[in-house]
């Protein structure tokens, strides 16, 4: 029955630390799936989640009900004002639907299924995502039906963002075009619009009443801050921009495993947003029945209680910049060290999780089969594996790969 079943290829991030797994060499880095590490390359457990688990594991009223169809109301309510700011005018009119996903990848996949059979189509069920984008939102998009077609965002020979390029792609595609926009911290460049830049994408969406689908992975990864990452989105809202916003709290909050994120829709008015919070309680109840309950008691708490919310700012912050430290030292070490050839101001100037080394597909493979440095074919190297044990290393294997 399944004869004619073709073998698919491996995902081109996940498959990456097994490999590093097996890989029985004594000197090795892992830099390819974005998840933070402390400066010991071991997971953490941020101490603010410590704390609201022991608390939610000492309450005599908890239990392992199902939470309602769209999410725990205390999460989602929590979650829309901590990303789309309290000035939020969407909000404050009563008008954003919110409902609990299965992480960033469930709330694109619940956002695109919802557009695909909801959304006023212009032509094509077609979606804009930026060259390149992460893996996985191509796929995510094909999967309801929806094609994904390309916009330029970045510019191979600048290694920065390709302005002019993603304007003229905006002004050419057709009115109403649904555009996937990276909130802050894109994946896999780490180069984001400057406010003024994104300001005159802001007039090409709206010039040809382009629809926003924001994807938001690192919020607080940027800058360290959850509010100045969160600004891009905010700024759209204030200039009327359509949009829905996909929310995860896997990076800044480590939960990585328990797939905590939301989706957020916002609306003309009350009256749509009870329409469209109908149809998206019938996709996630045909789909999920109902989210998972832990994650989403944590993050309740950790948003919704002062003192829990202060440590979890502090605890972003030491990863922000544990992160910035390691770009500092990286850089240092290929341009006073080594003298490696080439330019790599990019390591510094490029924020969050990711950068960009520059290094094609050959040279990737170099580094992972010779120098055991384990990183995405599209020279994407997640700056949260590095640490002061291995950075000298990686600095090294960069160098001789870049000599050839
Ligand atoms: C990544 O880009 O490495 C992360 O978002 C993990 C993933 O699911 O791909």
């Amino acid at each position: 029955l399944f004869a004619q079943v073709p073998l698919a290829p491996p995902d081109s991030i996940l498959q990456l630390p097994i490999r590093y797994k097996a890989d029985p060499a004594e000197k090795k880095i892992n830099l390819s799936v974005g998840a933070y590490r402390d400066n010991e390359g071991r997971p953490w457990v941020l101490p603010v989640v410590k704390k609201a688990t022991e608390k939610m594991l000492n309450d005599p009223g908890m239990d392992h009900e199902y939470l309602p169809i769209v999410g725990l109301p205390e999460f989602t309510s929590a979650a829309a004002k901590l990303i789309l700011g309290t000035e939020s005018k969407a909000l404050k009119e009563d008008r954003v639907v919110s409902i609990q996903t299965l992480s960033g990848t469930g709330a694109n996949h619940v956002g695109a299924l919802f557009l695909s059979r909801f959304y006023a189509w212009n032509g094509p069920r077609e979606l804009y995502i930026s060259k390149p984008t992460w893996g996985n939102h191509k796929s995510i998009m094909t999967n309801v039906g929806i094609t994904p077609v390309e916009y330029p965002y970045y510019d191979p020979a600048t290694i920065s963002f390709n302005l002019e390029g993603m304007l003229s792609a905006l002004s050419a595609a057709p009115e109403r075009s649904v555009i996937l926009l990276h909130a802050c911290a894109h994946n896999p460049t780490g180069v984001d619009p400057t406010p003024a830049q994104w300001e005159k994408v802001a007039d090409a969406m709206l010039e040809k009443k382009h629809y926003a689908f924001f994807d938001c992975a690192y919020q607080g990864f940027a800058s360290g801050d959850l509010d100045r990452d969160a600004a891009a989105l905010r700024y759209f809202e204030q200039r009327g921009v359509p949009m829905l916003v996909c929310q995860s709290f896997a990076k800044n909050a480590g939960l990585y495993g328990e797939r905590v994120g939301a989706l957020h829709v916002l609306c003309a008015d009350k009256d749509e947003a009870s329409r469209v919070r109908s149809q998206l309680s019938i996709i996630e109840r045909s789909e999920i029945s109902n989210p998972p309950a832990y994650g989403a008691r944590l993050m309740a708490m950790i948003i919704n209680d002062p003192e829990l919310f202060k440590q979890w700012n502090a605890d972003i912050k030491t990863m922000a910049e544990r992160i910035i430290s390691m770009r500092e030292q990286l850089y240092d070490i290929l341009t006073k060290e080594l003298h490696t050839p080439g330019k790599w101001d990019h390591i510094t100037t490029q924020i969050g999780m990711f950068s960009f080394t520059g290094l094609n597909t050959e040279q990737v493979q170099t580094m992972i089969e010779n120098g055991h440095v384990y990183m995405t074919a599209d020279g994407r190297i997640s700056m949260a594996g590095l640490n002061t044990s291995n950075v000298r290393y990686f600095a090294e294997t960069l160098d001789k790969v870049v000599r050839g």
